[in-house]
């Protein structure tokens, strides 16, 4: 299997390369270092990865066609894992240009690439973001989409394209719906890379809607398990998962867990307009179609992210 990540440089990204690099398989990767976080923090990634030798990167911008179209005549890759985007909800209220030309654009490149190379199997990375706020808990992938933010429109139309492309140009594709996804190499955009900084550095941790909002938080690590589950079965057309533990929790008791034995400055704040204030996937079809998952423990897989924090320095970059 000649496997290509997009967005290899990335939290997700490196999790999948590492998964699949140690496993044997030839992983491609490319990555435009973009700079919407620590450029320093993506190009340690590359770096570990660039230690085995089935791993090949280039730097690449998906938006850019022409350095798209070169690169997929020199290799013969028969898997996509696509995943580079412009992530994150509240940058989209600043940026909202953006997310059409790399989610979207980016996207559509890609698959046309695809198209033109025979390349028929795409795993790509759709987001809970496309439900937007709803109050049937848990999500059913058979749920209305209803985005809140650009982010999440991006999203929905990603999946509105793959299943045109599906039913004409016979594309397999599989979307994957990432719930709050944590663990070793998590953004530091993110809620838990912000808590454990704010420890490290002594800085203020600025708590949103004084920290009443549920996420259904997913680690890593049973995400990749699931997913390379999935890859091993047949690619059916067009087919959309939550990737969710489906056990939303409370993020002010998280911040009043972890401050019971540490020193954290908090100020409570509003709500962000951007967050969704309760996200609850159901993953019983996830289930049914891969067996055996078994989902890590939340604060077991919390305190293991946290120590490799803490010992790699990540505030650091
Ligand atoms: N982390 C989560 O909880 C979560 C939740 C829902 C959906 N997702 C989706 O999963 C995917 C991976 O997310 P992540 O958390 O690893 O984010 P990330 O930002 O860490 O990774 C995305 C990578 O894409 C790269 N990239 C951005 N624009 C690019 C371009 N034009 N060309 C090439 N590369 C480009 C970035 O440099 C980055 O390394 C994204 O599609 C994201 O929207 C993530």
């Amino acid at each position: 299997m000649n496997i290509l990540i997009t967005g290899v440089a990335g939290f997700i990204g490196y999790n999948f390369a590492s998964f699949f690099l140690k496993k044997g398989n030839k992983v491609y990767g490319i990555d435009n270092f973009d700079k919407y976080y620590s450029v320093g923090l993506k190009k340690k990634r590359i770096r570990i990865l660039r230690q085995k030798k089935n791993f090949f990167f280039d730097k690449i911008d998906i938006v850019n066609k022409n350095r798209l179209s070169n690169y997929f005549k020199i290799k013969k890759i028969d898997t996509i894992i696509h995943l580079a985007a412009q992530a994150g909800v509240r940058y989209s209220f600043k940026n909202p240009e953006k997310y059409i030309d790399v989610n979207i654009f980016g996207f559509l490149n890609l698959i046309e690439e695809a198209k033109k190379n025979k390349i028929t199997k795409i795993i790509y990375a759709s987001s809970s973001s496309a439900y937007g706020e709803s109050n049937k808990f848990p999500l059913k992938e058979s749920e209305k989409l209803n985005p809140k933010n650009i982010y999440g429109v991006s999203k929905m139309i990603n999946e509105e394209i793959a299943e045109l492309y599906q039913r004409i140009y016979k594309i397999n594709f599989i979307g994957l719906r990432f719930f709050t996804i944590y663990g070793e190499w998590g953004r530091p955009d993110m809620f838990m890379s912000k808590l454990f900084k704010s420890y490290m550095t002594k800085d203020v941790f600025y708590l949103n809607n004084y920290g009443n909002h549920l996420r259904d938080f997913t680690y890593i690590g049973d995400a990749v398990q699931i997913v390379v589950k999935l890859m091993r079965k047949k690619f059916n057309e067009h087919e959309v998962f939550n990737i969710c533990s489906s056990k939303p929790i409370n993020i002010y008791n998280v911040v009043k867990n972890f401050r019971k034995n540490r020193k954290v400055k908090v100020k409570l704040i509003g709500i962000n307009k951007a967050d969704i204030l309760k996200t609850h996937g159901s993953n019983t079809k996830i289930k049914k179609h891969v067996s055996n998952i078994v989902f890590s423990n939340f604060y077991k897989a919390f305190y293991k992210t946290f120590n490799w924090y803490k010992k790699n320095e990540i505030h650091k970059f």
